[in-house]
């Protein structure tokens, strides 16, 4: 195998930009070297081999799209992370049709261009060109996810000047009965609203993570002492099993701990009222990474639902008031801390969620 002239090619005609990710992926112990345009970039792809590439789309002279098909038709195992600036989704979508492997908006926040690229660092090397579904999805959810975000913006401030002034008007002591309880009313209705902008702030990786190094498994534990009331109600047995070590994780603790308790009380809803069923959830580590498992044995996702699950509003408990934000919050909660969260199913089986964190670095 012929030698790799540095981990990451940085393609991009921003100056500021270039410097910062050098600096960043440079302390983060990666070789990198840059390009500050697309001709520049072809040229050093054909002089040299990379693991992976960061490519700006929109570049004069010659474009990220130009320099991705070069790359994929010179080194077919390069990786390449693309980034490109909001209202460019098509462009985007075209991209990961020709082989890019992930996707970052722009302007990126260096944390989440942190985390594409290790997710790239973590897999094991591509053995070719590849537009596989899982791309397609990220990109699919990376869209939705932009979308989140502007309409959690706009709505959040007409929303707290609804809760802020029912709220005041409560306290009038001239209320009568009726007017308080239309008021009480309004308010509970704009909480909910919050709650719902609050998961499509989650979802879309728009909130601030508060981390501290830790260990998840308390976290586990926590979510499903919170839940075993209902879980036990519902005929489910959870049975947590902790195996091996399992090095800490810098972690939002509350943030990781609600979207661990989102994927149990799926399984609660999931599951036959009549029969008594078992919930396993198991902690490992593996490949350096933490690595939590919810499996159980409910009504399963056919195979034509199963890549919807993350889709924020999907859901197929409407009449049982489900809105469809708890797995798209807790596919955004893990993202934003570099991890990842998939399911498999098996319709009348059961289901299998499993969630990814890396470990803290040391
Ligand atoms: N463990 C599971 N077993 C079976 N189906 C599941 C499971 N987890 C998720 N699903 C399916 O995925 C859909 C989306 O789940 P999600 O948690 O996002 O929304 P929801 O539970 O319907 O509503 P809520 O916003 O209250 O969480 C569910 O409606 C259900 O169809
Ligand atoms: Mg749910």
């Amino acid at each position: 195998m012929s030698e790799t002239t540095a981990d990451i090619l940085i393609v991009d005609d921003e100056q500021g930009l270039r410097d910062l990710l050098v600096f960043e992926l440079g302390t983060q112990g990666y070789r990198v070297q840059t390009a500050c345009d697309g001709l520049d970039a072809i040229e050093k792809l054909k002089h040299g081999s990379y693991r992976l590439a960061i490519c700006d789309l929109s570049m004069p002279k010659c474009d990220g799209m130009k320099v991705l098909e070069t790359a994929k038709a010179l080194h077919p195992e390069m990786e390449v992370i693309v980034a490109t600036g909001y209202g460019t989704v098509e462009t985007a979508v075209k991209a990961i049709k020709m082989g890019a492997s992930d996707f970052v908006p722009k302007p990126f926040n260096i944390e989440d261009m942190l985390a594409a690229v290790k997710r790239v660092f973590e897999k094991a090397p591509a053995s070719g060109p590849a537009a596989g579904p899982e791309a397609c999805r990220a990109l699919r959810l990376e869209a939705m996810a932009q979308m989140s975000a502007g309409l959690a913006r706009v709505m959040n401030n007409p929303l707290t000047g609804i809760l802020g002034l029912s709220e005041m008007l409560l306290k009038n002591p001239s209320l009568g009965p009726k007017e308080r309880e239309d008021i009480a009313c309004i308010c509970e209705q704009g909480r909910r609203c919050h709650v719902i902008i609050d998961e499509l702030l989650e979802f879309s990786g728009g909130v601030t993570l508060t981390r501290r190094t830790q260990d998840v498994r308390p976290l586990v534990d926590a979510a499903v002492l919170e839940m075993k009331g209902d879980l036990e109600s519902a005929g489910l047995r959870a049975e947590v099993e902790h195996s091996g070590e399992l090095s800490p994780v810098c972690c939002d603790g509350p943030r990781l701990r609600r979207a661990f308790a989102q994927l149990l009380a799926n399984s609660l809803h999931a599951a036959d009222p009549r029969s008594s069923k078992v919930l396993r959830i198991k902690t490992s580590q593996e490949d350096g990474r933490a690595v939590i498992r919810f499996k159980d044995e409910g009504c399963g996702i056919s195979e034509n639902r199963l890549p919807h699950v993350f889709d924020p509003f999907y859901s197929t408990r409407i009449s049982t008031e489900g809105v469809g934000l708890g797995l798209s919050a807790a596919y955004g909660i893990v993202r934003k801390h570099g991890g990842d969260i998939r399911a498999e199913s098996q319709v009348g089986e059961g289901t299998l969620f499993v969630v990814e964190l890396p470990l803290q670095s040391v």
